[in-house]
């Protein structure tokens, strides 16, 4: 096999997302510099021959050292506070600094719903922001929208492994396309090496499910009777409030339109998605057992 040549630089390495696809880089051979701060756990990623890049993501300067060489970025970098002021402006930096370095392809992962539920909701205000600065420029890149609450699935699971008990907010009958991280992983690897993907957004998700349903999967996996406590979503309105009031920022905005709507792939763009990249989701229980340590 030819030595890698080509360097991927992946931001967030040590996310849900990112250390996955730092890993399947990897495996595959290729050249990666792993975007990580100290104080996280990144010495897996070491372990698997990534280069560590220690920096801080809201530092212009240290975007313009990290981009040096490369070829890929993938973006997976999150910062659940200030998301206008950091998350969005992060993101806007590196986009400007990966054309100007003439970068080969710029992979983002957005969100299912940000082009219509943006209002009142900064994450998704955000990324659509963001995705509208790739739209404008001749940068090659790819975008891609998994369902956001995804990113709290294992969390969630997690705490009512641990505690018996998980709090419910809002309508949880409204349906969510879950998808395995491992998925969402080789789909953002195999989507940013396809030329054919380049300069498109692509819906991507798994079956949809309501976080009841999740709820009952998780009870039939485990054989366990959980405390679901529901919470109505006028109670986030007064916390979010309160929170206002004590001059904290926290997201209770996008979570309140995450919890209010239904965020859903077609089956057919699911098909679609699997056909072209080759691929096959695995289903949402066999992710689950992996993750919650159930085989
Ligand atoms: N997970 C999902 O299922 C999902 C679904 C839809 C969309 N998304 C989107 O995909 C992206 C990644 O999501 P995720 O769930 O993987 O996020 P995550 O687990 O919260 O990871 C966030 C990463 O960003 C890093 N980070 C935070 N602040 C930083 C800074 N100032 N400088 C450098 N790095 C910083 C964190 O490093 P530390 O470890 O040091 O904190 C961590 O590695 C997000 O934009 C998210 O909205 C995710």
């Amino acid at each position: 096999m030819q030595p890698a040549t080509e360097l991927y630089l992946v931001t967030g390495a040590t996310g849900q997302i990112g250390r996955r696809v730092v890993h399947q880089l990897r495996h595959q051979g290729q050249r990666v510099r792993a975007w990580v701060r100290l104080g996280s756990h990144y010495q897996d990623l070491a372990d698997a021959g990534a280069e560590l890049y220690f920096g801080d993501i809201t530092q212009r300067e240290d975007i313009w050292t990290a981009m040096t060489g490369v070829n890929y970025v993938i973006s997976t970098h999150n910062h659940p506070q200030q998301i206008l002021q950091i998350h969005l402006k992060s993101n806007l930096h590196l986009i400007e600094v990966a054309h100007k370095f003439g970068v080969e392809c710029f992979t983002y992962i957005s969100g299912l719903g940000v082009d219509q539920y943006a209002r009142n909701a900064p994450l998704l205000e955000a990324k659509l922001a963001i995705e509208n600065e790739l739209l404008n420029r001749t940068l090659n890149y790819v975008i891609l929208r998994p369902p956001l609450l995804n990113h709290y699935l294992l969390p969630w699971l997690r705490q009512l492994q641990k505690t018996g008990s998980l709090i419910l907010t809002g309508d949880g009958h409204l349906r969510h396309a879950w998808i395995s991280l491992d998925d969402l992983a080789h789909i953002t690897v195999k989507a940013t090496q396809n030329p054919a993907f380049r300069r498109q957004i692509f819906p991507v998700g798994g079956l949809p499910l309501s976080r009841w349903e999740v709820i009952h999967l998780y009870q039939k996996l485990t054989q366990s009777q959980p405390m679901i406590i529901p919470v109505p979503l006028p109670i986030l309105d007064g916390v979010r409030w309160g929170l206002q009031w004590l001059q904290q920022e926290e997201d209770l905005g996008t979570l309140k339109t995450l919890f209010s709507h239904e965020f859903i792939c077609g089956e057919s763009d699911i098909k679609q998605l699997e056909n072209q990249l080759d691929i096959q989701l695995e289903p949402l229980e066999q992710f689950l057992r992996r993750y919650l340590g159930l085989n």
